[in-house]
């Protein structure tokens, strides 16, 4: 079992600055609200959840004495750092569309994750970015890996979540080894996994049901719709369901899951000057 990023897997920043994220059709995901709305209501947590996955490992940077995991800390500090400023800007173009209601919706996210700081232990704040990281890093790996999940997507409206997917999967690792070499403990990761899916998943769905009957899509044809963009992807959420559960295995590690081929691939088509934040 790997218990380590493979070498080839560099984590370092690259600064994007996406030029497709503002003036985005309202349906740029195939003219589908669902699909659409359903990625949007993820990134509305992003910048300020990638905001507290940096402070919980910041807690702990001067704990960790192995000098490729301090460099690995610092290339996904950088790397959360870019993808919150790129969605923040996502973000605001979502507002600008006509929905205003996500402005007190990203300061409760705020407040409640201000709250986490104040009165929780760091281990257990640790132990929520490492729930986090693993949601997110399967979900990633599932974008790179099924391309047709962004089938009829325009290219330059996939840019952004293919670059952050990369990302995501360059540093899944990161959190998880901190949070081993400062001796967090077993049943801490895996309440917070418990945690974080009972409370993350069900805001996502929250908020996409929010657009949908803002946008009076709360239909049967939307439901239609959705049957049938998921025809022939259902082994595509059976396998992340897998992964999903993967990790409450006591030996359980971020990269037994091998696919740093999906980083090659994408940085041979795409990849960018890095830089040090
Ligand atoms: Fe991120
Ligand atoms: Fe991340």
């Amino acid at each position: 079992m790997e218990r380590s990023a493979p070498s080839s897997v560099e984590i370092k920043a690259r600064r994007m600055n996406f030029q497709h994220t503002e003036n985005k059709p309202r349906y740029w995901h195939h003219g589908d609200a669902f699909m659409t709305h359903a990625l949007t209501s993820a990134s509305i947590f992003f910048p300020e959840g990638e905001r507290f996955f940096i402070r919980s490992v910041r807690n702990y940077q001067d704990q960790v004495s192995d000098p490729k995991l301090q460099e690995d800390i610092k290339g996904f500090i950088a790397q959360e750092a870019t993808h919150g400023h790129e969605h923040t800007k996502y973000n605001a173009d979502i507002v600008k569309q006509g929905y205003g209601f996500l402005r007190p919706v990203e300061r409760q996210v705020k407040v409640g994750l201000a709250l986490l700081n104040k009165y929780t232990p760091k281990q257990f704040q640790l132990a929520i970015t490492v729930a986090l990281e693993h949601i997110t890093a399967i979900s990633a790996g599932m974008l790179l890996a099924y391309p047709q999940l962004m089938e009829g997507v325009a290219p330059e409206h996939q840019e952004i979540w293919l670059w952050h997917a990369v990302e995501e999967t360059e540093h899944k690792g990161v959190a998880f080894d901190v949070y081993n070499e400062v001796g967090g403990q077993y049943w801490v990761r895996v309440l917070a996994l418990l945690l974080a899916t009972l409370s993350f998943i069900p805001a996502v769905f929250l908020l996409l049901g929010r657009f949908l009957w803002i946008d009076k899509k709360l239909t049967r044809q939307t439901w239609q719709e959705l049957k049938n963009y998921h025809q022939g992807k259902s082994f595509i959420f059976k396998e992340v369901g897998g992964h999903y559960l993967d990790y409450y295995r006591k030996d359980f590690h971020p990269w037994e899951v091998q696919n740093q081929q999906h980083i090659e691939d994408w940085k041979a088509q795409n990849d960018r000057q890095t830089i040090t934040i």
